[in-house]
C-alpha cells in the first residue's frame, strides 16, 4: 500500500538565515492513522508543518516529501491544497476584507473544481458544520480570524477542515487555548470528520486531547528530528517525566550536532 505521506531524511532551512531547522525527520502516515507529534517549544515542528505546506520561508536542502508516493516539493502551497493537505495554523493570521463564507466557498471551488453541489448546497452544509462547532451564525459573515477570540480562531480552522474535506490535516496545537467544553467539540469534531481515507498529524504539547482523538502513533520531536515512536502510552510518559528526562535516557546531547 502506498503511504499517504512519507518523508525521508528531511532536512530544511530558514531562507533568510540560512539556519537549519528540520535535521532528517523521517515519517509516514498511512490512510486512516492518526500521528501525534510531541516536542519542547522550539524544536521545529511548526516548522515541519509549514514545509510540508511548501511555505516559501523554508528551503529543503534534502531528503523528499512524497504525497500517495509522488514528491511534492516542487509543488507550490495552492497545488498542494489541491491534492488534498490541509494545516490548521497555531496561529491563525486575521485577514480583514474577505469574510468566512467568500473565503470558504472560494477554497472549496478551487480545491473540488469537479463538485456540483450549489452554492445553496454549500452554504448549507456550512451552516451546519457552525452548529455542530457551537458557532454563531454571524461568524460566517465576519472577517477571516479577525477579531475572533483564541478558541473562535481554532473553531475556524476546525471549520475549515470540515468543509474543504482535505486528505492529509496537519493540525497545529489546535488544543491550545480552548476552554473544556470547545476542546470536547474540537475533537469530536475531529473525530467526525475523520475518516478512512484521511491521515492526521496532530501537534500537541499536551496528553488531554490525546484521550478524545485516540492516536494510532506518538512521535517525540526533539532539535529538528523524530528521536522516539510509540503508542498513546508514551504521550502519558512525556506528561509525567518530561522532555528532559527522555533526552538523557536516549543520550542526545541537544544543540550539537
Ligand atoms: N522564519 C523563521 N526565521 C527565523 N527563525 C525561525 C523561523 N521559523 C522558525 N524559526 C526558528 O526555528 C525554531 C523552531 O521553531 P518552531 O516554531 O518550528 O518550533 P515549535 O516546535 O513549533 O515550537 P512551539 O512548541 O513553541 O510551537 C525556533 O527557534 C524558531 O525561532
Ligand atoms: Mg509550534
Amino acid at each position: 500500500m502506498t503511504a499517504l505521506l512519507e518523508i525521508r531524511d528531511l532536512r530544511a532551512e530558514v531562507v533568510e538565515e540560512g539556519v537549519e531547522i528540520l535535521k532528517g525527520v523521517n515519517l509516514t502516515i498511512n490512510k486512516g492513522e492518526i500521528h501525534a507529534l510531541m516536542g519542547p517549544n522550539g524544536s521545529g515542528k511548526s516548522t515541519l508543518a509549514h514545509v510540508i505546506m511548501g511555505n516559501t520561508k523554508y528551503r529543503v536542502t534534502s531528503g523528499d516529501i512524497l504525497f500517495e508516493g509522488q514528491s511534492i516539493l516542487n509543488l507550490s502551497t495552492d497545488e498542494r491544497a489541491r491534492l488534498g493537505l490541509f494545516l490548521s495554523f497555531q496561529t491563525p493570521e486575521e485577514i480583514e476584507g474577505i469574510k468566512m463564507r467568500q473565503f470558504l466557498i472560494n477554497s472549496y471551488r478551487n480545491i473540488h473544481p469537479e463538485d456540483q453541489r450549489t452554492l445553496l448546497d454549500l452554504n448549507k452544509l456550512m451552516t451546519e458544520l457552525t452548529k455542530k462547532l457551537d458557532l454563531n451564525q454571524d461568524f460566517l459573515e465576519r472577517y477571516i480570524n479577525t477579531g475572533f477570540s483564541g478558541g473562535e480562531k481554532k473553531k475556524s480552522e476546525i471549520l475549515q477542515m470540515g468543509f474543504l474535506k482535505p486528505r492529509l490535516c496537519i493540525l497545529d496545537e489546535i488544543d491550545s487555548g480552548l476552554d473544556i467544553d470547545a476542546l470536547r467539540i474540537v475533537s469530536e469534531s475531529i473525530n467526525n470528520f475523520k475518516n478512512d481515507e484521511m491521515g492526521i498529524l496532530l501537534i500537541t504539547h499536551y496528553q488531554r486531547i490525546l484521550n478524545y482523538v485516540v492516536p494510532d502513533y506518538v512521535h517525540v520531536y526533539i532539535d529538528g528530528r523524530i528521536v522516539i515512536t510509540g503508542e498513546k502510552e508514551l504521550a502519558e510518559k512525556i506528561e509525567k517525566i518530561g522532555y528532559s528526562t527522555i533526552e538523557k535516557e536516549l543520550g542526545l546531547k541537544i544543540n550539537e550536532e
